[in-house]
């Protein structure tokens, strides 16, 4: 997609939201798609490590995954696959990376790369085509690791990334970036030079970035009570603090003009921070984006987060309240 463009489609919702339109007649640019909620790890502040019963759990299927790039694909720039779990799990992924390739579109995972790979799937992997692949990792030694990736395996997680820098190096033309994903927490703030430097060792970029609390939980609660409930994972460096308690300027969370998150079972959902489908806004398996993107829920939630009068609740207005996105 030329830079004219990709400009375009970034600056268009914003220009909406500012002159207080809520149907809209573009589609998202940038969206998510989860590949699947489930997981080989347990993470404490991820409701799919907590075991969280409030979503069905399940992987997308191809078939699935072709009708959304078939609908609205022409419009994509990109798509984070993967959101509530580990994609690597889904054993269509491959092809799902190969099939939005194909049509122009970059494709960015995530994941715990705690996982026994053979050298022909790392060889796969980075030949599918991939944009980007976070690799989270909130430790540099065994001990700090496993406080936070419960069920992980420090040594094949370093081990993992140095394979994958170095199957980089023999494959010509291969674009795919890793970024080391290392969050903050108070259990592992004192080894982030160490992580820069193992980083260094391995050749990779690493990303320190600010921790958030119980991510099941944080679009229903004020920012205040996630801090006091979670506290024993909150940094003691202030410059590390979590999540901001400033007040957002005039509109707030602008997710629902910018972006959209589409579950593994086809649910529609406002933004990648809501868990559970009960709060989804329609189900592409029942109707078309065309219409989810501009029905009585998404313009509820619309109108909700520039102050303008409606009657319907969504998870936007339960989100609002709590301040999340908007200031508390
Ligand atoms: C829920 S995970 C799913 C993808 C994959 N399983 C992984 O862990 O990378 C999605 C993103 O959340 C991030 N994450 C997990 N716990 C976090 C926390 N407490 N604060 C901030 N980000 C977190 C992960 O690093 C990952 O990039
Ligand atoms: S953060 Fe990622 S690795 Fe950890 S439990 Fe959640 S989905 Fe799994
Ligand atoms: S208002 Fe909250 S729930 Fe709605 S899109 Fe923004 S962050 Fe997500």
């Amino acid at each position: 997609m030329s830079t004219i463009k990709k400009l375009y489609t970034s600056v268009l919702p914003h220009v909406y939201a500012f002159f207080g339109r809520t149907c809209l007649p573009y589609f998202p640019s940038k969206i998510s798609i989860e590949s699947g909620n489930l997981c080989n790890l347990r993470c404490p502040l991820c409701p799919t490590g907590q075991q969280d019963k409030s979503a069905k759990k399940g992987f997308i299927s191809f078939d699935l995954f072709k009708k959304v790039i078939d609908e609205i694909g022409q419009h994509l720039t990109m798509i984070r696959l993967y959101n509530w779990g580990e994609p690597t799990l889904n054993k269509d992924l491959l092809r799902m990376i190969q099939y939005a390739k194909e049509r122009d579109i970059d494709i960015k995972i995530s994941t715990n790369l705690s996982m026994k790979m053979e050298d022909d799937q790392i060889e796969a992997l980075l030949k599918a085509g991939l944009e980007k692949i976070y690799i989270s990792c909130n430790g540099a030694s065994s001990e700090t690791y496993l406080k936070y990736h419960v069920g992980g395996d420090f040594g094949l997680v370093m081990d993992n990334m140095k394979r994958l820098v170095q199957k980089k190096r023999e494959i010509p033309g291969c674009h795919t970036k890793f970024v080391w994903l290392f969050h903050i927490f108070k259990h592992n703030e004192h080894e982030i030079e160490t992580a820069k430097e193992l980083a260094q060792i391995i050749g990779i970029k690493i990303k320190i970035s600010k921790m958030r609390p119980d991510m099941g939980k944080e679009i229903f609660e004020t920012t205040q009570k996630a801090l006091e409930r979670d506290k024993a994972w909150i940094p003691d460096n202030s410059e590390y603090t979590v999540v901001s308690t400033k007040r957002k300027k005039r509109i707030g969370c602008m997710l629902p003009w910018t972006e959209t998150m589409i579950n593994w079972d086809g649910s529609i959902l406002p933004c990648c921070a809501v868990y559970s489908e009960k709060h989804a806004f329609g189900n592409i398996l029942e109707n078309s984006f065309k219409t989810i993107w501009n029905n009585e829920k998404y313009i509820a939630a619309r109108k909700e987060i520039l102050g303008m009068k409606n009657d319907k609740q969504t998870i936007c207005h339960i989100c609002k309240r709590s301040g999340y996105l908007h200031g508390g």
